[in-house]
């Protein structure tokens, strides 16, 4: 295992273009990352009736996301325990069974045959050739012992011993659930509009994730976006004004987002369609009812953030999640998902899902500016000079200020690399093999600290 202390070297705000090229440490992710954290798998609304499934991704494995017949949510892994060919070929679909396309043994996700997900039911030759010695028990499907869907959003996780998922979130909950929540502040409600986007980027996976937990700072990137004026509201710009905006971290957690401190509802604000009076309309509306259901409590907005290690999403507009799949030290498959409440009008999942095409996705026109910035630094690094040298990260290090209100939060100011340190940190922790002690001890600290406040 490498020892990454002196490449992720936080105290001088600086890590070795290696992390980003390297394929030995590419695998070290795999395994001390990808096979122990939580992974974002999907949406509900891409399994929505019994049998259905769609191939995911966690890690370089493929895995199959399926909802039984009691509407149990599964992750199984997407390999035959014969000879380890795909049993599932599509992106998503419906089925009872999967049947190995090479020799034939079948796996069935109906909990009401079988004990466990993915359970071995069918054996060509069980009598004949095996004489009914093969353990069918011990030959399903390996699958994911903690599964949680979230609000709609699927997260799964290899580790059985990996702590719940809401104490793997802790605070940065509210940044998620302000955007999962419905616009009037109702918990959950959002479905997905389209499909999934996926393409595939020549660049390290971590490029996405620490763009996305807080680099206000690349803003030239889009310059040209904003000269033209892309947003829903017809003005300039890419999307609507963000109010009071900031960034902070949960250095314990290694989430982050660009967005508001808790705040009380002080100024009206609301998303705007300009162009669009039914929509403006139909948004005063909801404004309203979200006055009415939060009432005086506390609220945060969330641009954009992260969740570590590779799932980011929009709250505000556009509505999205996106998840970032390691495929080599220097390539990743991007996914992209469209939010919108569910009860909205026809009119709304129109201009939204226009808007969400204009802006992100692979021909959405700030997506794209992103994706060179991203390709071209990949390439730079992986040069034998280059990769002799660190980037620096070192903007805003020692300005970080508390936020009391959310436990082991830092207000790190508009313009700061204190989220993207927060990510590494936490990198470096899972990369050093921490167990889940370990690696939770300063958040449960934190937690206990807030408790006895
Ligand atoms: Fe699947 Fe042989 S590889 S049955
Ligand atoms: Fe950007």
């Amino acid at each position: 295992m490498t020892n990454l202390s002196s490449l992720v070297d936080l105290k001088n705000g600086t890590i070795s273009r290696e992390i980003f090229v390297n394929d030995e440490i590419f695998k070290q992710e795999l395994g001390q990352i990808f096979s122990r954290a939580w992974l974002f798998i999907g949406h509900e609304d891409l399994v929505p009736n019994p049998d259905d499934y769609f191939v995911s991704r966690m890690g370089t494995d493929s895995v199959i996301l399926t909802r039984d017949r009691q509407n149990k949510i599964n992750v199984l892994l997407n390999s035959c325990m014969h000879r380890g060919m795909k049993v599932c070929r599509y992106d998503q679909g419906n089925t009872r069974a999967f049947t190995c396309p090479y020799h034939g043994w079948s796996y069935s996700t109906d909990g009401r045959l079988v004990e466990v997900p993915g359970e071995l039911v069918g054996v060509p030759g069980f009598g004949p050739y095996y004489h009914e010695k093969l353990d069918k028990k011990n030959w399903g499907l390996i699958y994911c012992p903690k599964v949680v869907n979230y609000k709609g959003t699927i997260w799964a996780t290899w580790d059985a011993n990996a702590p719940d998922f809401l104490d793997y979130l802790g605070d940065m909950k509210v940044y998620l659930d302000a955007a999962l929540d419905h616009r009037d502040g109702s918990p959950g409600g959002s479905e997905m509009i389209g499909g999934v986007q996926k393409w595939r980027v020549k660049c390290n996976w971590k490029f996405a994730p620490e763009n996305f937990i807080g680099d206000m700072y690349h803003d030239i990137s889009h310059r040209s976006v904003d000269l033209v004026g892309i947003g829903p509201s017809g003005g300039k710009g890419r999307r609507d004004k963000t109010i009071g905006r900031t960034t902070v971290s949960f250095d314990d957690l290694g989430h982050g987002i660009i967005g508001t401190l808790p705040y009380r509802e002080e100024f009206p604000y609301q998303e705007t369609f300009k162009n669009h009076p039914e929509i403006e309309d139909y948004l005063k509306e909801v404004y309203d009812r979200r006055l009415k259901n939060l009432g005086d409590r506390l609220r945060v907005n969330t641009s954009v953030g992260t969740i570590f290690p590779n799932m980011s999403f929009h709250g505000r507009q556009p509505r999205t999640i996106a998840v970032f799949h390691p495929i080599s030290p220097t390539e990743m498959e991007m996914w992209r998902i469209f939010l919108v409440d569910r009860d909205s009008p026809q009119a709304l999942k129109d201009a939204a899902r226009h808007y969400y095409m204009r802006y992100s996705g692979p021909g959405g026109m700030t997506e794209s500016d992103d994706l060179e910035n991203w390709q071209y630094a990949t390439e730079a690094s992986a040069g034998h000079v280059a990769r002799r040298y660190h980037y620096n990260y070192q903007m805003g290090m020692g300005y970080a200020e508390p936020v009391p209100e959310l436990r082991g939060a830092w207000n790190n100011g508009e313009y700061s690399e204190g989220n993207a340190r927060a990510y590494y940190k936490r990198y470096l922790e899972f990369m050093e093999g921490r167990d889940w002690d370990g690696l939770m001890a300063a958040s449960r600290a934190h937690g206990e600290a807030r408790s006895d406040a």
